[in-house]
Parts: structure tokens; sequence; C-alpha cells
């Protein structure tokens, strides 16, 4: 089943005190079937987080359609309304970032355990706890604020947050960077049951090996299909 239909996406940025247009990446098609593992490769600077987060919505688009087949019936996220962006977000699209936006006087428990309870789940911090253990971090630093984490620390409060709730489009950027390697099994391990039970990924890592025998195909961006 395709769960992403993606036609003739673009990207620029308008860069107000040079004058100058930024294009990050230009007439992209591509789809993703429910269960699909999809890398996004190419070198610094092509475009690979701008599109992740142009499929987030963080970034609006500039051109072209984004038809992504949600439980409740298909939505262009090219034209999509913020409200409606935001219950698919709370919903059914993740997105993991390479780094944890910590928040003041916020417990890295608290923080992962936030989605489930806007779901209304009583077992809410048993099953962060439980994800904050998989992912190996420190048992003394879960009732601790994680702004003065370390990187990798930081990050595995970040994907325990983002891999609480089932997906069924996750957005992944570069999120091995700082993990260790307790935590890279543990993600692919979480990685493998999500596809196993249909989630769609699209992921961009600095080392694909992490994800070896996961990744279904690439899509790679070049520089000169940017121009
Ligand atoms: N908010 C922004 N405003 C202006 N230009 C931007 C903005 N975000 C990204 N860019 C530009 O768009 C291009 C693509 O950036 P992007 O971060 O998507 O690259 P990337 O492929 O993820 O690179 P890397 O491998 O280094 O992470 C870059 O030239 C960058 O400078
Ligand atoms: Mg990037």
């Amino acid at each position: 089943m395709t769960l992403l239909d993606v036609r003739n996406l673009s990207k620029h940025f308008d860069v107000h005190h040079t004058g100058r247009r930024i294009p990050a990446f230009t007439q992209l098609t591509f789809q993703v079937q429910a269960g699909e593992f999809l890398l996004v490769a190419g070198p610094n600077g092509v475009g690979k987080s701008t599109l992740l987060r142009t499929l987030y919505r963080t970034y609006r688009p500039t051109g072209g359609q984004a038809l992504y087949h949600s439980l409740l019936g298909s939505i262009d996220l090219v034209r999509a309304a913020d409200v409606d962006i935001t219950l698919l977000r709370r919903r059914e699209v993740g997105m993991v970032s390479q780094f944890l936006r910590p928040r003041p006087r916020v417990t890295a428990v608290d923080l992962v355990a936030e989605p489930l309870l806007d779901d209304g789940r009583p077992d809410a911090h048993d099953q962060a706890k439980d994800l904050l253990g998989t992912f190996g971090l420190k048992r003394d630093l879960w009732t601790a604020y994680p702004s003065t984490f370390s990187g990798g620390e930081q990050q595995k409060v970040n994907l325990a947050r983002a891999l609480i709730l089932p997906a069924r489009l996750l957005l992944l950027d570069e999120p091995t960077a700082s993990l260790d390697a307790v935590a890279r099994t543990a993600l692919r391990e979480r990685l493998t049951q999500l596809k196993k039970d249909g989630t769609a990924l699209i992921g961009v890592f600095h080392h694909p090996e992490d994800m070896a025998g996961l990744i279904d195909r690439a899509l790679t961006l070049r520089a000169d299909a940017a121009g």
C-alpha cells in the first residue's frame, strides 16, 4: 500500500539579507509504501534534512504535491491546514531529529511520557521508563533535567520520546550520530519491529551500515539537480 506519494516536490529558501534564492531540492518524485524503509542519501547541504522537515511541515514546500494516505483519508502535506498537520503529528507522523529540545524543569521521563499522556494513557510513565532503559539511559538520570545531559544521553531521551507512540510514517534525521553501540542496537530493534508492523520509514544516516538489512531503497539527492 502506498502511504506517501510525492510528486514534483520543491523547496527553496529566500534569504533576505543576501537577496538570494537557495534551492534545497527541486521536482522530487518518489513513493513510499507501508513497511518500506527509504534511505535519503547525498552530500552535505544537498537538502536531506530540508526534505524531511518539509514532509513534517516544519517548512512549507514551495511547489508540488505530497499525498499522504492517512487513516482519515488522503491529505496533501503541501496544502494541508496547520490544524490537520498538528493532528497528523499527534497520531500518525513522527520525526526524530539529531537533537533533543529540552524544556526547563521537565524531567527525562516526563518528556518521554508526554505523547502517551496526551493520548490519555495511564501507563505512560512506566512505558517511558521501560523505553529509557531500553536505550540505555542511566536510571539516575530518568528524573533529572535533560538540559545538562551529554549529547548521547539527550539523544536517547529524544529517541524514546519520538518512538513511544508507533507512527505510520516515521522521519529520521541522522538519529544514530551521537549514540553508543547499546542505543544503536536498541534503535535498530525498535525500527525493525515498527517496519514489521507496517510503519513507513524515511531516514538520513551518515553510516547507513547501522541500518543494514533494514533499508529497502535509496533516494540520492544531487547538487546539480537542485539548481
Ligand atoms: N532555514 C534555512 N534558511 C536558508 N537556507 C537554508 C535553511 N535551511 C537549510 N538551508 C540551506 O539549504 C541547503 C540544504 O540544507 P540541509 O540542511 O537540508 O542539507 P543536508 O543535506 O541535510 O546536509 P547535511 O548532510 O550537512 O546535514 C543548504 O545549502 C542550507 O544552507
Ligand atoms: Mg542534514
